[in-house]
């Protein structure tokens, strides 16, 4: 049995961490806290993160890193975060600025196959000509129906219109300026369906995830409490220098 199942009685296999269906948000809106019933992704995505982070692949992923140089890439706290968070998810269609040399695809596609995502794709965005883009990712992991490699600045691509109008992931890696983070998120976060995910490494750099995320709030206006109806995230939260937010589009 795969962590995140449980055996039913009638054999049926169920997802333990799965994102509530439509009609069961709807139905805990009306009775208790969202964030309350999206309050078991943290203990989902720690039980992957530990897997992976115990993993054969892990200790092969630290191997490739540091026979390559490990200058500019995501740290391995922060790649097993963003495994969990991939699984927990199950994304159909992932985007990602500044794929580099691939550390983070890799544990993005490495969430794929654990999930059995036959199908799901991840295009990752890469300015630099001169690095090897997607270099430590396995082969067994870079099939190009599943990675899209595109060389060039992110905001050209969306210019082009060459990107998914709508997807379920995007994990901003690019540049870290305030300016900039802030402008792909809010590039990305209406590219988001509901209960999709906006996930951004290096928050700690400046305050432009808090402040993107404190925007997404609402609230009454006589006792100052949030107002869930008009709040759009379900959930968000930090680890490590990752920031994740679980978007929410308002019914
Ligand atoms: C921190 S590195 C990414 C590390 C990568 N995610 C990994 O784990 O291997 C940042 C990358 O973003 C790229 N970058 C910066 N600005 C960009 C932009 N506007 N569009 C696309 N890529 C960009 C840089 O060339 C650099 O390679």
């Amino acid at each position: 049995m795969k962590l995140g199942e449980c055996s039913l009685p009638n054999q049926q296999k169920m997802r333990v961490f799965q994102l509530p269906q439509r009609r069961e948000l709807k139905r805990t809106a009306e009775s208790s806290s969202p964030s309350t019933s999206f309050y078991s992704m943290w203990d989902a995505i720690a039980r992957f993160a530990q897997e992976i982070r115990a993993s054969d692949f892990m200790a092969e992923m630290i191997r490739r890193r540091d026979g390559y140089g490990a200058e500019g890439v995501m740290g391995a706290l922060d790649c097993t975060t963003l495994y969990g968070l991939t699984r927990w998810l199950r994304p159909a269609v992932v985007v990602e600025s500044g794929g580099f040399i691939g550390m983070s695809s890799a544990f993005i596609l490495k969430a794929f196959a654990d999930e059995e995502l036959a199908t799901a794709k991840l295009y990752s965005i890469e300015l630099s000509q001169d690095c090897e883009q997607g270099a430590l990712i396995p082969d067994e992991l870079r099939s190009a129906a599943s990675f899209i490699a595109m060389r060039g600045r992110i905001e050209d691509f969306l210019k082009r219109s060459q990107l998914p109008p709508s997807i379920d992931m995007f994990l901003h890696d690019s540049s870290h300026s305030y300016r900039h983070m802030l402008w792909e998120f809010r590039q990305f976060w209406p590219r988001l369906r509901d209960g999709g995910l906006l996930v951004s490494h290096d928050v700690q750099m400046n305050a432009a995830f808090p402040e993107f995320m404190a925007n997404t709030y609402a609230h009454e206006r006589k006792t100052g409490r949030r107002d869930e109806q008009r709040t759009s995230h379900y959930e968000w939260g930090r680890w490590g220098y990752l920031g994740f937010a679980i978007k929410k589009t308002s019914r």
